[in-house]
């Protein structure tokens, strides 16, 4: 990809390229006044690390919290489903909108912690922090970039990989996200998960969640939340929740798929960017690397 195509598409905002399409600089300085609530459910991650699945978690355990029925009808409520769930996603309004909706508010967001509001931390908003290994998130982030065109394609892996471990690529580097996030790792209203961790033990994970959030559940209740978040269910209803994106966005959905792209050279340099970054501390520890 060449930096025209770069620059077409995405812009720098205090040193990390976002998309143009889906962010400005305005909306982010709006986003400065945004009040958060003690009893918001928040999902924090760096794209491509599975933030769709664990909002649809969130999202059927917000339900069951209401008394309504993962998946059905009455489960969405209208207004909220209005606003797009990614907090920095909008127009300078939305936040004036936000703060009329009733509790509990969900909202995504794959910002660092220095570029969300204040109020984030100092309300005790309860946040899930969802991590993954470093090498699937950039597999999978190579394969949505030929598949969307809210940011550059590239036409050789390697292409990718040189600009992803460059800073090239939107959402800036996911080893400084992590060491950023890791400064709020040991914070009470912080639970971090990881992708791995899900995958190999949904239920136990969904479990963990719920007691986090304070959302009580049954055996029954439960099981219902984990057959819908398996990848083959919400492939399969893929075009209902995200119509033609579902295809890009639902894509293997496993663990090291990177060996099927990394060069041994590549998986050195990553390795390294993870020793010089991460590797000592908590959240480093907890992933699955
Ligand atoms: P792959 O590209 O490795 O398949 P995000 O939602 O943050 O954009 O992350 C997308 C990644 O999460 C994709 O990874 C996608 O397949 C995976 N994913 C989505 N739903 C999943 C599910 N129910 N179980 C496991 N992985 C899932």
């Amino acid at each position: 990809s060449n930096s025209l195509h770069r620059d077409q598409l995405l812009f720098s905002y205090k040193g990390i390229l976002y998309p143009r399409i889906l962010y400005s600089p305005e909306v982010f300085k709006a986003l400065e006044s945004f009040e958060a609530r003690r009893d918001d459910v928040i999902l924090a991650g760096y794209p491509k690390s599975g933030t769709n699945w664990l909002s649809q978690i969130l999202n059927d355990l917000i339900a069951i919290s209401q008394k309504k029925t993962p998946g059905s009808e009455s489960s969405v409520n209208a207004e909220e489903q209005e606003e797009f769930p990614y907090l920095e996603i909008g127009d300078s309004e939305k936040y004036e909108r936000m703060s009329k909706l009733p509790s509990p508010r969900f909202m995504v967001t794959n910002l660092c912690p220095e570029k969300l509001p204040k109020s984030l931390f100092q309300n005790n908003a309860k946040i899930l922090l969802l991590i993954r290994n470093p090498k699937d998130v950039a597999t999978s982030y190579y394969h949505f970039s030929n598949g969307v065109a809210t940011v550059p394609s590239y036409e050789t892996w390697d292409d990718f990989f040189t600009d992803f471990m460059a800073k090239k690529t939107a959402w800036g580097c996911y080893l400084e996200y992590l060491s950023e996030w890791n400064k709020y790792a040991d914070k009470e209203n912080i639970m971090t998960i990881t992708y791995e961790e899900v995958k190999e033990n949904p239920a136990l994970s969904v479990k963990n969640i719920a007691t986090f959030f304070g959302i009580p559940l049954t055996e029954e209740q439960l099981q219902l939340v984990v057959e819908r978040s398996s990848f083959q269910s919400m492939k399969k209803n893929s075009d209902k929740t995200h119509g033609s994106f579902g295809n890009v966005l639902f894509r293997k959905g496993g663990v090291s798929d990177w060996k099927n792209h990394f060069t041994e050279d590549q998986s050195k340099k990553m390795d390294k960017a993870f020793e010089e970054h991460i590797a000592g501390t908590k959240l480093g520890k907890k992933l699955k690397y």
